[in-house]
């Protein structure tokens, strides 16, 4: 948070697609019951959106996100072929916002699909790597290039913001992950850059590993993580295996930052193999929100408020058929049940 952020505090909310249309409502119910106050602006984007407008990403959508400073968002579907004048708007969200840092925790939580002792940060860079999307076809269709940029203000930033970060909650060490042995020239740039951002803060340790090796740490031995400082695609990657350490998809959130924004957003998409039930696991969207509170707006007590009636929610048994199928109970009942833990 810093001056330029509304009084009172703003959020502009996009449901997008699928589940996203579930658990933000969920997470919403949450926040008003801890900060009151915050004013709720209702906006569009996504592939439903897409279909009926012509564009998935409005105008008006990302002035009311610059406006609010804030932005909490569900998920939306993208197609996996190419389709005439649709882009993803998350990607062209964090990028036009230039919230170029995302946060993405897998830490413990008190269901039989985590791990006990993992407690791992993947700090994602946002705004580059091959999510530019400048991609084309030679040859007839038969060849298909995408580029892939990095760059050293890019990277700075976003290396900065993790020892910053790793200072500020006491965060003991960084490991940087790429794959500069065989992409010297752009991940052998990151790498560098990195590296002389880290002589900046000796009391914290850094070591490096490349992106295969992690991925294999990570499924062997997870708590030897403490924050994974990475480029895009390897941290959209690397933090879907944490997520699972941490009890699944519906259970990781992500807080994505830059100077005068933040954008709050489960890890997970628009799941449609199960949207429309009712049966979405909210906690992923409501402890996004908890990252928005803590990390941006400052608001520790409300942070801690949700962070605790999820865990006692869990704690009790209570679970969304994510977690297991037997006595699953609704998105709308486990979020009243985490409500019911609210002071
Ligand atoms: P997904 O995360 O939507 O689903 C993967 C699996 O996890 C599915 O079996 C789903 O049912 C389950 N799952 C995810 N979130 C859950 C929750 N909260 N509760 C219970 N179960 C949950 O990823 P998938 O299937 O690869 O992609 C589906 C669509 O979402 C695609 O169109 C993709 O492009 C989009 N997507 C959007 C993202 C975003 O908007 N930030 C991120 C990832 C995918
Ligand atoms: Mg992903």
């Amino acid at each position: 948070m810093n001056a330029t952020t509304p009084n009172p505090l703003q959020l502009c909310v996009i449901e997008g697609d699928g589940i996203g249309q579930e658990v933000i409502p969920a997470a919403l119910d949450v926040l008003k019951r801890v900060a009151p106050d915050v004013v709720i602006r209702p906006m569009q984007a996504g592939w439903g959106y897409f279909q009926e407008h012509g564009t998935s990403l409005p105008e008006e959508t990302v002035e009311a996100a610059r406006e609010c400073k804030a932005v909490l968002f569900g998920a939306v579907s993208s197609p996996a072929y190419p389709v005439e004048g649709y882009f993803s708007p998350i990607v062209r969200l964090r990028r036009r916002l230039q919230a170029y840092a995302n946060l993405r925790p897998a830490q413990y939580l008190p269901v039989p699909t985590a791990k006990e002792g993992v407690d791992l940060l993947v700090v994602r860079e946002n705004t580059e790597d091959l999510y530019i999307g400048h991609e084309h076809t030679e040859n007839d269709g038969q060849t298909g290039i995408a580029e892939k940029v990095i760059t050293r203000e890019a990277t700075e930033r976003v290396s900065r913001l993790a020892y910053e970060l790793a200072r500020r909650v006491g965060r003991k060490k960084v490991t940087i992950v790429h794959k500069a042995n065989v992409l010297s020239q752009s991940d052998g740039l990151f790498r560098r850059v990195a590296l002389e951002i880290a002589a900046h803060y000796p009391e914290i340790t850094t070591d490096e590993l490349y992106v295969d090796t992690a991925a294999y740490w990570l499924v062997k031995e997870p708590t030897r993580f403490d924050i994974i400082l990475t480029m895009n695609l390897y941290g959209d990657i690397l933090s879907d295996m944490a997520a699972a350490w941490g009890g699944g998809m519906g259970l990781a959130p992500s807080l994505s930052l830059g100077e005068e924004i933040a954008l709050a957003e489960p890890v997970h998409g628009s799941a449609p193999d199960i949207a429309g039930k009712g049966i979405a696991n909210p906690t992923a969207a409501i402890l996004s929100v908890a990252m928005l509170l803590r990390h941006y707006w400052n608001r520790l007590e409300a942070a801690d408020q949700v962070e605790r009636a999820v865990r006692e929610t869990l704690a009790q048994g209570d679970h969304t058929i994510d977690i297991y199928a037997q006595d699953a109970i609704s998105t709308a009942d486990f979020t009243a049940r985490v409500c019911a833990h609210l002071p």
